[in-house]
């Protein structure tokens, strides 16, 4: 893949100045706890991008392997949404602008294989690993810190999901064999061994992206700002659901309305739940880890109600496999995919059985990605070493 993008780039400009690897991320739990000021467990995936960047005094042009639609004109006009893949580099180049971080022309080209809505967090790896690119060609020193807050911003302006931070960090800070432990109030983090005995990570990718995604992501953020508006009037205190805990929602109960109670309940337990992973996880203690995945996955389910029929079956049926520790759904919902902790032995099995089923019943084959926990993004190499 990193052949076909430099070949791609040579055949239609030359070298490039900078070559960058840029990961997709898989999210082992703390799911929508990041806008909430909580706990996350990502860790950066093998799934990659790699971008290809050099400046041109020409007309810039910026060209993704395998998705139509190419983009030609000046980089510094402002910017317009197309709804094409190109306003996230559109985008980044527009904010580093209104930040004082100018760039002239550029040659970009753009291949991997993360999959795209299957929530790898494909837009989180081509802003992330552009900015880097950026700061490399034009040597600004931004702190892997400052690229998350950018990369955010980019997603909040131009592309109008209102993320929260953990598929920036997971980008940026993965390590290999680790996930990150991210706290989102303070941005402290730790990486976590995770290397289970025998043991797997299997995603299996639905192949829906129901279109309601954007829309139910931002109204979830929105209600569980509500949530805190209310629970600030026994406790002034409250800040974020960060800081609201069982008790306090059991004492809020009637002046919380029942949906929104849901979603408060939901994130107060996940963030218990991420603690608890970290301990199963150190103790590489697959069988614990595997109940919270299901239990995150029925509180997502029945609380967030972020989940669809598709995941629920998917869940499901890894479930009733023996030699499967525990499934949920994973990232922001409505579709993408399931992660799964898996037997190793038992990878073929679970892979035939579940296929067999998905396809009885939804009339589609799953796609199965076996990821391994990689290193974030870097510079694989540079016109001038
Ligand atoms: C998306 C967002 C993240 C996070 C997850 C849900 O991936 O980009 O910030 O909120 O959904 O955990």
């Amino acid at each position: 893949m990193l052949g076909r993008v430099k070949q791609a780039f040579a055949d239609r400009f030359g070298t490039p100045q900078v070559v960058v690897r840029a990961p997709g991320r898989i999210n082992i739990i703390g799911e929508h706890t990041d806008y909430n000021e909580g706990l996350v467990l990502p860790a950066a995936a093998n799934q990659v991008l790699y971008l290809a960047v050099g400046k041109t005094t020409d007309a810039s042009h910026l060209v993704a392997l395998d998705i139509a639609g190419e983009w030609q004109g000046d980089i510094r006009q402002s910017f317009t949404t197309s709804g094409s893949w190109y306003d996230y580099l559109l985008g980044v180049v527009d904010l580093l602008r209104s930040g004082g971080y100018d760039t002239g022309n550029l040659h970009v080209v753009v291949g991997g294989n993360i999959p795209v809505g299957a929530g790898m967090s494909s837009s989180a790896a081509i802003t992330c690993g552009f900015i880097y690119a950026l700061d490399q060609l034009y040597g600004w020193q931004l702190s892997r810190q400052q690229m998350a807050l950018l990369a955010q911003q980019v997603e909040h302006r131009y592309i109008g999901v209102q993320c929260g931070l953990m598929d920036q960090y997971a980008v940026l800070f993965g390590k290999k064999d680790h996930a990150l432990l991210l706290d989102c109030r303070t941005l402290d983090y730790d990486w976590q061994p995770m290397l289970f005995k025998d043991y797997v990570w299997l995603l299996i990718n639905t192949g829906v992206k129901h279109n309601l995604a954007a829309t139910a992501y931002n109204q979830r953020r929105e209600e569980c700002r509500q949530g805190v508006y209310i629970l600030r009037k026994i406790d002034p205190g409250i800040n974020s659901l960060r800081d609201a805990d069982a008790g306090l929602l059991a004492q809020a109960r009637s002046m919380i309305p029942e949906q929104i109670y849901k979603r408060c309940l939901y994130v107060v337990e996940e963030n218990k739940r991420v603690r608890q992973a970290v301990q199963a996880a150190a103790r590489q203690d697959s069988a614990s880890l595997g109940r919270l995945l299901l239990a995150s996955h029925a509180g997502l389910r029945d609380l967030y109600e972020v989940s669809c029929p598709e995941l629920d079956f998917l869940v499901e049926q890894a479930a009733s496999v023996t030699g499967v520790a525990g499934a949920r759904m994973m990232g922001g919902g409505f579709g993408g995919c399931t992660l799964n902790l898996v037997r190793q032995d038992q990878v073929e099995k679970v892979k035939v059985q579940v296929a067999k089923a998905y396809y009885r019943q939804f009339d589609r084959q799953p796609v199965f990605y076996q990821p391994s926990l990689a290193d974030g993004v870097e510079a694989i190499s540079t016109a001038n070493g």
